[in-house]
């Protein structure tokens, strides 16, 4: 399907990354950790273009012709007829792509690649330069729109110091932890849209599977709630998501305590931990910290950190927070609840999803019928309110909070 010369894929988590579709003639790297899931993806998008009748070319320097025919009966999904193409040299697949003229090619991996007349080997830093640069000439001379895969190193570069994402069109990341199931597909440069926007994708027994709404994965809400978690809603570009913080604080028994961080940056949690032993008396020295955020999401903004300290008192505490409660907004190093973005977005969300109450940051927000939202202005109020006597069942104050 074409829509506004845009190449549309069947879903629409893909489409709004990519800001609509993918852009005839550009070239667009999917970069990810080995393993996460990227040639999964890009098989399965191929089978949707070829699913529409159009030529797919799908040409891969890490796997045999079998094991990609292998793997893609396993997808969801009739299979469809995809031209595989196996190579290394990049030569071959420039050839490859001019003579089968495709409605989409994809190369499988940039790392793989090498033009025979360039010295060094396949993944060096001259080769990928050299072999990106071919590629995008190829696709701005044809039309042809091509998917390139670049693996990325723990220290989250691709193909060392970033090389490929000034010679390319689009950088997609996608992210998540293998042993879970959730995906996040990320845009970091987009010449086509906007680079706020995410794709939520879930891996199974049959590929991928893209996630509309994640609510269910992403929070406990309406499950029993376990001690130490808290839920808060996150703004991923334009799109409100309610997730659930996990945290275990328990007695160190060797001498170091212990922070670990899944979905939150670590600098972070520390400076939560500080702010909470300053200003609330309530000291993490002796304590192991574990900080999870269900689904295997990432929290890319502060806004979590309220719900974060109020799980984390939890757990100290071992007390439970109210079931239903969501709690949004940036702490600061005074204990002070900081304003966050998109507050009135992150509000219809959590209505929609039937939480019952709301902290939030001082200032003008709009509640929703029938949520109630109480502005803090202080962790120590939030923490009044919440674990204290403080105002929490009081009657909702009109439509207005300040
Ligand atoms: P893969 O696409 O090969 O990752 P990448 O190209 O990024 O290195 O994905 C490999 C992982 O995905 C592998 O651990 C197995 C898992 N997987 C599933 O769970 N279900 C599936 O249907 C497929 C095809 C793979
Ligand atoms: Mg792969």
């Amino acid at each position: 399907m074409e829509t506004g010369g845009r190449l549309r894929l069947a879903w629409n988590e893909i489409n709004r990354v990519l800001g609509g579709g993918i852009v005839p003639g550009s070239l667009v790297l999917l970069g990810g950790e080995p393993g996460v899931g990227k040639s999964t993806l890009l098989l399965q998008l191929c089978q949707q273009v070829a699913a529409t009748g159009a030529a797919v070319l799908y040409c891969s320097g890490e796997e045999s012709a079998m094991q990609i025919k292998l793997r893609g009966e396993r997808l969801s999904g009739s299979p469809e007829r995809i031209l595989i193409f196996t190579e290394t040299d990049v030569e071959h697949v420039v050839e490859a792509i001019r003579r089968t003229a495709p409605a989409l090619a994809v190369v499988d991996s940039i790392q793989t690649l090498e033009d025979a007349e360039l010295a060094g080997s396949a993944g060096s830093i001259a080769q990928v330069r050299e072999c990106t640069a071919r590629l995008m000439q190829l696709a701005k001379s044809t039309g042809i729109p091509i998917l390139l895969v670049g693996h990325v190193t723990k220290e989250g570069a691709i193909a060392g110091p970033r090389v490929l994402e000034h010679a390319v069109d689009v950088v997609l990341y996608l992210e998540g932890d293998r042993q879970q199931e959730l995906r996040v597909l990320r845009a970091q440069k987009n010449r086509f849209g906007s680079t706020e926007e995410i794709g939520i994708l879930a891996m199974g027994g049959e590929g991928f599977e893209e996630v509309p709404d994640p609510a269910g994965l992403l929070s406990g809400l309406g499950r029993e709630a376990a001690g130490g978690s808290a839920l808060t809603v996150t703004l991923e570009g334009t799109r409100p998501l309610l997730v659930e913080l996990q945290v275990l604080a328990l007695p160190t028994s060797f001498g170091i305590p212990r922070r670990t961080a899944t979905g939150v940056d670590l600098n972070r949690l520390h400076m939560l931990l500080a702010v909470l032993e300053k200003r609330l008396q309530t000291p993490f020295g002796q304590s192991d910290v574990y900080v999870n955020v269900a689904g295997g999401l990432r929290l890319a903004e502060p806004a979590g950190d309220l719900a974060l300290a109020l799980g984390l008192l939890g757990s100290a505490r071992n007390t439970e927070l109210p079931a239903g409660l969501v709690a949004i907004g940036e702490v600061g190093l005074g204990g002070e609840i900081r304003p966050v973005r998109g507050l009135d977005r992150r509000l219809a969300e959590a209505a929609r999803r039937g939480v019952g109450l709301v902290l939030v940051p001082p200032g003008p927000a709009r509640a929703p019928e029938g949520l109630r939202v109480r502005s803090v202005a202080s962790l120590t109020r939030a923490v009044e309110m919440v674990f204290g006597e403080g105002p929490l069942g009081a009657p909702a104050a009109g439509h207005r909070v300040g």
